[in-house]
């Protein structure tokens, strides 16, 4: 089965994206018989980032991710968006296909104005589901692994490309599906409400030991004093504990809450080693790509070239039979 999925460069991965999104498109990317391309959507972070140095950074740090969780880029695919110009020209064709009142529902859109109010939004965010359509539809890809915001578009792209289909009366573009792991909590940030870039409550695995120290340091707790029992269960360190420690490493600091004399900052402190311990591998990996660009600059052109081949191979049959070759 051929599995994409894309994550926009629109900051530095966090725990969040990794538990929620990363790992088990990894995860996919590694079962028999699939095959997984997995892109930097950075064409659609520039509906939010407009600054060119923050991107470029971004966008390593999120290749660099993939590849430190172990993405095997010789059976897969890893690219930027940007690098393929096909993505861009699909979009064209697919705009044409797009009733206006079906962007105007679009939830995520809606949002926005409401947020922001209708002046603030550009075109670019308006048609966004677009572009994600001609991301999918590029690859012929059967699965597309995604948080539950994204079921809209999923579902978007599906009625576009049935449009098409349905006009050249032929199967131009085959139909994906959403894999869309409804176990996978909302991992909290910091605060407590959803782990994410914009409400700057994340945790970054990859900053220096002190850094990562200090910001789990900040996580909210009550004042419960350090002699008596806490409750586990409405605590935000163990909850992120519990994400990522064995069950016995569970158990015990479980325990360990219920007795008393133990504090918040002891259970913090063993958060903080356990993502030092348990991510190792990746932080070093993840250091290395960040300070070899000729590398990871090699690894996303190799994929750009493998992804600019399928690309091409669609928009041919897609400009045939539109009639414009
Ligand atoms: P952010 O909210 O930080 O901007 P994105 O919207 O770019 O994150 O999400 C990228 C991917 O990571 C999506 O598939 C999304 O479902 C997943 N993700 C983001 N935040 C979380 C979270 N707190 N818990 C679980 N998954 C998350
Ligand atoms: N919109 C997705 C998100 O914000 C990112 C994305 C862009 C994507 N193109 C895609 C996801 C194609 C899956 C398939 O998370």
């Amino acid at each position: 089965m051929r599995i994409l999925t894309g994550i926009q460069s629109s900051g530095r991965p966090h725990l969040g994206n990794i538990l929620g999104a990363i790992a088990p498109a990894i995860k996919l990317s590694q079962e028999a018989g699939n095959e997984s391309f997995l892109f930097i959507a950075d064409l659609h972070s520039l509906t939010t980032l407009r600054d060119g140095e923050s991107l470029r950074e971004f966008v390593r740090a999120i290749a660099a991710t993939w590849l430190a969780f172990g993405y095997d880029t010789t059976h897969n695919t890893i690219w930027r968006q940007s690098r393929v110009p096909e993505h861009a020209e699909l979009a064209w064709y697919l705009n044409c296909f797009t009733p206006m009142p079906m962007l105007e529902n679009a939830t995520s859109y809606k949002d926005k104005v409401e947020k922001l109010g209708s002046s603030a939004v550009s075109a670019g965010l308006f048609t966004y589901p677009i572009l994600q359509a001609a991301d999918i539809l590029l690859y012929d890809a059967d699965l597309v692994p995604v948080g539950k915001d994204q079921r809209q578009h999923i579902e978007m792209t599906r009625d576009i490309a049935s449009s098409v289909n349905h006009q050249y009366n032929s199967e131009v573009f085959v139909l994906p599906k959403p894999r869309i792991d409804e176990r996978i909590m909302t991992i909290p940030g910091i605060d407590g409400a959803k782990m994410s870039k914009s409400y700057g409550n994340y945790i970054d695995i990859f900053q220096p030991a002190n850094e990562l120290y200090k910001v789990i340091k900040k996580i909210k707790s009550d004042s419960t004093p350090l002699e008596d029992p806490k409750n586990p269960d409405t605590d935000i360190t163990f909850q992120l504990y519990s994400l990522i420690a064995s069950d016995e490493q569970i158990a015990d600091m479980r325990q360990n809450y219920d007795n008393g004399g133990y504090g918040y900052g002891h259970a913090k402190k063993e958060l903080y080693e356990l993502i030092l311990m348990n991510y190792a591998t990746e932080r070093e990996r993840f250091d290395f790509y960040m300070t070899h660009n000729d590398e990871l600059e090699k690894v996303l052109r190799e994929g750009e070239e493998k992804a600019r081949a399928v690309a091409r191979q669609t928009i041919e049959r897609v400009r045939t039979v539109m009639g414009f070759n």
